[in-house]
C-alpha cells in the first residue's frame, strides 16, 4: 500500500483516491503520526501531503524525520516537497512568485515521474502555493520548472526521492494521474491487485473468522448505498445469521418504506419491517429546534433499535456501512484532530447493548462502495440511490413536523424527483429534493385569495457531502416541477430555488 501523510491540504483524500483508482490500497494518516508505530510491512512508498502553512513557519507542522530513513519511496507534494527540500538542506523563498490556480510547466528532464515526456514539453497543471525551492538540496536536480516556481518539480540523483510543486491529484492537473501512476508502478513498484473481487473475497473470510460458526449479527438497514452493500457482503459470510431491521420512522420519502422493503427482500436478506411512524412523530409533537428534533430521531431510533434486538438470542456483532470519510482523522496540522462526522444515527447502540461492530467499509470512500455494490450483483437503482439523512424529512420539514406538514412535503418531493428522473438528471447529482418552509404567502388561484407555505428546490453536485456547488437545472424543469408542486399539492402556493452552496450553506437545511 501507499501511505498518506497528512499536513492539512483540503487536497489529502484526493490522492487517496486516485491511487486506488490504480487499484492499489492507500490510506492518509496524520502529519505527527511516528513511524515506529506503525507497520510498514506491505507499505511501499509514501507521500507527503500539500498543506495550507508555511514549512518556515515556527509552528509550522512538521513530522518525524525518520519517515526519511525508512529507505522506501518518497513523493512530496507542494508543503510536502518544502518540507522534503528543508529537511535535505535547501532553502525555500517566498511571496513575488506565488502562484493559485491553473500553471504550466515545462520538463525539464524526461527521467523519474517525467519519463513518458520528452524535454521541453509543456503540462497543465495546477498550482497552490506561496512558497517555493529556491535552492535545491544536494544530490538533487529540477525535472520541471514553471514561471513562479523554477523547481516545479525535483528528484534525487540516486535516492527514491520525488518531489512536485503542483497538485498531481486534483482534475486541473489533467496528466496528474500519469504521474502519480508513474510513483504507484514504477518507483514504489506496487502491484494493481486491489479490486473489489479481492476485496469482497478477503472480507468475507475476515467476517466469518470474527463471528465465529454460530453467532449472530444485526444491521440496521437505511435503504441506502452504504447500510445495503454492507448488509449484502456481510450475509455473503453469515447468511441468515445476519438479521436487518428496517425502521420505518414515518419521515421517509413517498412510498419510500414499500419500495426499499421490495427491493432488499429481492436480495435474499432476513430483514424485518419496523413500523414506528407514530412513534416518532409522537416525540416530535411541539418541536421546532433543528438539533432537539435531530436527538430526539437519535434516542428513539436507539430505543426502538434495542427493543427489536434484545428480543432476539445469541447476538454478538453490530454491521455499520461507515465509511473513510467519517473516520478519518482529518488535518492533523497541530497535531490530530480528530473531525468526525456525528452523523451516525446509531451512534451509541453497540456500547449499550454490548456488540461489536462490523464496519466492512471503513476504509472505503462511496464510489468504491458502489464499485463492490456492483460487483455484487446489486441492481443500479439502489447503488446509484442519493443519499438520504438518519433524521428523514424532519429536517426538511422545517418548524413543527406534524404528519400533515410530512404529508406535504413528500407530495413535492415526489414531484421534484419524478421530474429530476424524468430529464436523466438522477444519477448526476447528488441530492435533490424539496424542503417545507414554515413561510406563508398570498396568492391568488381561481380567483380566489390563497394564504399557504413555501416549497424550496435543493438540488447540489458534491463529491463527498462535505462541500457542494448548487446544481444548475434546465429552465423547464423548474418550471414544470413548480407548476404542478403549486397545482397538485394542498397548502403549497409558492416554489422557490435554492441557489446556496456548502459552504457557507449546509446541504440540508436543518
Ligand atoms: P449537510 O447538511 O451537513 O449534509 O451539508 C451533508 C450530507 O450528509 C447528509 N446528512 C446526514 N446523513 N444522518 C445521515 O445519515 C444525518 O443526521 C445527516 N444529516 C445530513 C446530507 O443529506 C448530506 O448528504
Amino acid at each position: 500500500m501507499i501511505l498518506i501523510l497528512d499536513f492539512g491540504s483540503q487536497y489529502t483524500q484526493l490522492i487517496a483516491r486516485r491511487v486506488r483508482e490504480l487499484n492499489v490500497y492507500s490510506e492518509v494518516r496524520p502529519c505527527t503520526t511516528d513511524p515506529k508505530t506503525v507497520d510498514l510491512t506491505g507499505v511501499k512508498g509514501i507521500v507527503l501531503s500539500g498543506g495550507p502553512a508555511s514549512v518556515t513557519e515556527a509552528d509550522a507542522p512538521d513530522f518525524n524525520s525518520e519517515w526519511l530513513s525508512t529507505g522506501l519511496p518518497t513523493l512530496g507534494i507542494c508543503y510536502g516537497m518544502q518540507l522534503m527540500a528543508h529537511n535535505f538542506g535547501g532553502t525555500l523563498g517566498r511571496g513575488a512568485a506565488r502562484e493559485y490556480g491553473p500553471s504550466t510547466v515545462r520538463v525539464e528532464r524526461a527521467e523519474g515521474l517525467f519519463a513518458g515526456w520528452k524535454k521541453g514539453d509543456s503540462l497543465s497543471v495546477w498550482m497552490s502555493h506561496g512558497d517555493h525551492v529556491e535552492k535545491l538540496p544536494e544530490g538533487f536536480v529540477t525535472v520541471a520548472s514553471s514561471g513562479g516556481a523554477p523547481v516545479a518539480a525535483m528528484q534525487h540523483t540516486s535516492k527514491p526521492f520525488v518531489a512536485l510543486q503542483f497538485h498531481p491529484e486534483v482534475v486541473h492537473t489533467p496528466q496528474g494521474k500519469e504521474i502519480i501512476k508513474a510513483f504507484v508502478y514504477e518507483m514504489a513498484g506496487c502491484k494493481a491487485d486491489w479490486t473489489p473481487g479481492n476485496f469482497i473475497e478477503q472480507s468475507v473470510k475476515k467476517i466469518s473468522d470474527e463471528v465465529g460458526p454460530t453467532s449472530q449479527a444485526l444491521c440496521a438497514l437505511s435503504g441506502g448505498v452504504d447500510s445495503t452493500v454492507a448488509a449484502v457482503l456481510v450475509s455473503r459470510a453469515l447468511g441468515k445469521r445476519l438479521h436487518c431491521f428496517f425502521v420505518d420512522n414515518g419521515l421517509l420519502r413517498k412510498g419510500e418504506a414499500e419500495q426499499v422493503m421490495k427491493r432488499l427482500k429481492s436480495l435474499d436478506l432476513n430483514v424485518e419491517l419496523v413500523d414506528a411512524g407514530a412513534r416518532f412523530l409522537g416525540e416530535l409533537k411541539g418541536v421546532t429546534e433543528p438539533e432537539r428534533k435531530r436527538k430526539i430521531i437519535g434516542r428513539v431510533f436507539i430505543e426502538v433499535f434495542e427493543e427489536k434486538a434484545k428480543a432476539l438470542k445469541g447476538i454478538t456483532h453490530l454491521v455499520q456501512g461507515t465509511l473513510y470519510p467519517d473516520v478519518i482523522e482529518s488535518v492533523s496540522v497541530r497535531g490530530p484532530s480528530a473531525t468526525i462526522k456525528t452523523h451516525h444515527n446509531v451512534g451509541g447502540l453497540p456500547d449499550r447493548l454490548n456488540f461489536k461492530l462490523i464496519e466492512p467499509f471503513r476504509e472505503l470512500f462511496k464510489d468504491e462502495v458502489r464499485a463492490l455494490g456492483r460487483e455484487l450483483d446489486m441492481p443500479t437503482e439502489i447503488l446509484q440511490r442519493q443519499p438520504f439523512p438518519g433524521p428523514g424529512l424532519a429536517v426538511r420539514v422545517l418548524g413543527e413536523v406534524t404528519p400533515e406538514r410530512v404529508k406535504t412535503l413528500q407530495e413535492a418531493d415526489s414531484i421534484f424527483l419524478e421530474e429530476v428522473r424524468a430529464e436523466g438528471l438522477y444519477a448526476g447529482l447528488w441530492q435533490s429534493f424539496a424542503v417545507l418552509l414554515p413561510v406563508r404567502s398570498v396568492g391568488v388561484m381561481a380567483d380566489g385569495r390563497t394564504y399557504d407555505e413555501t416549497v424550496a428546490l435543493r438540488a447540489v453536485h458534491s463529491e463527498d457531502g462535505m462541500t457542494a456547488d448548487w446544481a444548475f437545472l434546465p429552465e423547464d424543469l423548474l418550471r414544470r416541477v413548480s407548476n404542478r408542486i403549486v397545482n397538485e399539492v394542498k397548502g403549497v402556493n409558492r416554489v422557490v430555488l435554492d441557489i446556496s452552496s456548502k459552504p457557507p450553506a449546509t446541504i440540508e437545511w436543518e
